[in-house]
């Protein structure tokens, strides 16, 4: 079996300092790490996807900031504060819908500032372990929403999974695979359906690589096959990540999962969103306000991007929005590191969210 070595990690001298990444691009031909050495090459790895995930993206852009700390040549804290605000705009303008990277570049920021007057060096120090906390803090977040989720499933049966939500979009274990595996762990016999997930194929190159590597069953299908397949009685629950959680429960997920979700109602199926409290969005009070990544036209007229000759005829345009927002009334329950939300969400996000620590 393959060990997935983490998503995330920080190098200190003599290594770095950098951040490295596993580069998701090269999976599931080859695990290639990537230490990215200067701000603009870890925001590259953001935007092509080389890290991606909502709680992903959120560690790489606080341990950015970590990186930008250490690299910045500032003789006051103001100077460390302007270098910081530098390395927070580009990492801001990287992606739009994760509200984990915005979560993330606040909560360290805030902390930077707190430290101001202590000078440069305090300001490195606490923003690199502020980072550090915030890969660790979500190690232990998907592990408590696994057994919180893990509840929900059966003892046996067929769950059905979009894009990936598993260990490498998140520092570890993952959110949605996060709740399988800890079902797994605690004996249930699950068989996984690994939605392809178009255009760049997250579901067939990461999802089944990650189930493959852990021994847990799979089968790929194409993103169109879910249907059928539950009007065959196939499907006991489906279980998706989110990017965006609005107030009213709204989930902004991957291109894709407001489908299966209507689908899974008409089929009267339980639709569940795994999602660390770090993906709720309580200044956005539904899903219209959630903003949508564009992404290129080539990811849909090449294959994955990779295949060189386009799959389309020249000049014919192609739309290409990275995700969908699916209205919390076709969603089941939320699951969280402090347990299970149901309808109303509204009530549910406001409750948990003030409990949180
Ligand atoms: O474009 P991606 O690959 O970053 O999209 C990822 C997803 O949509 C995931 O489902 C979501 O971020 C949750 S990951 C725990």
């Amino acid at each position: 079996m393959t060990t997935i070595p983490p998503t995330i990690t920080w190098l200190d001298p003599p290594e770095g300092p950098a951040v490295r990444v596993i580069d998701q691009t090269r999976l599931p031909g080859e695990l290639v790490m990537l230490d990215c050495r200067r701000i603009e090459e870890l925001c590259e790895a953001i935007v092509s996807l080389r890290v991606r995930g909502a709680p992903a993206i959120g560690c790489a852009a606080g341990l950015g900031l970590a990186l930008a700390a250490q690299l910045a040549e500032a003789k006051s804290g103001q100077a460390m504060l302007d270098a910081l605000e530098l390395a927070r705009t580009q990492i801001a303008a990287t992606r739009p819908t994760a509200v984990n990277l915005f979560w993330a570049l606040d909560r360290v920021m805030e902390v930077a500032r707190r430290a101001a007057e202590q000078g440069p060096q305090e300001i490195r120090q606490r923003v690199l372990h502020e980072a550090q906390e915030i890969v660790a803090e979500d190690l232990r977040r998907c592990q408590d929403l696994g057994r919180h989720g893990a509840e929900l499933l059966p003892e046996e049966g067929n769950v059905l999974t979009h894009c990936n939500a598993g260990a490498l979009a998140c520092a570890g274990y993952g959110t949605a695979l996060g709740v399988i595996r800890a079902a797994v762990e605690v004996g249930k016999r699950l068989h996984v359906w690994v939605d392809e997930t178009r255009p760049l194929l997250q579901g067939a190159r990461l999802t089944a690589w990650e189930l493959h590597a852990e021994g847990i069953p799979c089968t790929v299908i194409c993103d169109n096959a879910a249907a059928s397949l539950m009007a065959q009685g196939k499907v006991d629950c489906v279980v998706v990540g989110a990017d965006r959680i609005a107030a009213n429960g709204d989930v902004a997920n991957k291109i894709g999962t407001y489908g299966v979700a209507v689908l899974a109602q008409a089929h009267g199926i339980p639709f569940y969103v795994a999602a660390p409290l770090s993906t709720l969005d309580r200044a956005t009070p539904s899903g219209a306000g959630i903003r949508i990544e564009q992404r290129g036209q080539c990811e849909i007229t090449h294959v994955a991007g990779y295949l060189r000759e386009p799959i389309t005829p020249p000049r014919v345009p192609a739309y290409n929005p990275a995700f969908d927002v699916t209205p919390a009334h076709l969603v089941t329950a939320i699951i969280t590191e402090r347990g299970v939300l149901h309808a109303p969400y509204e009530e549910a996000i406001r409750t948990v969210w003030q409990a949180r620590d």
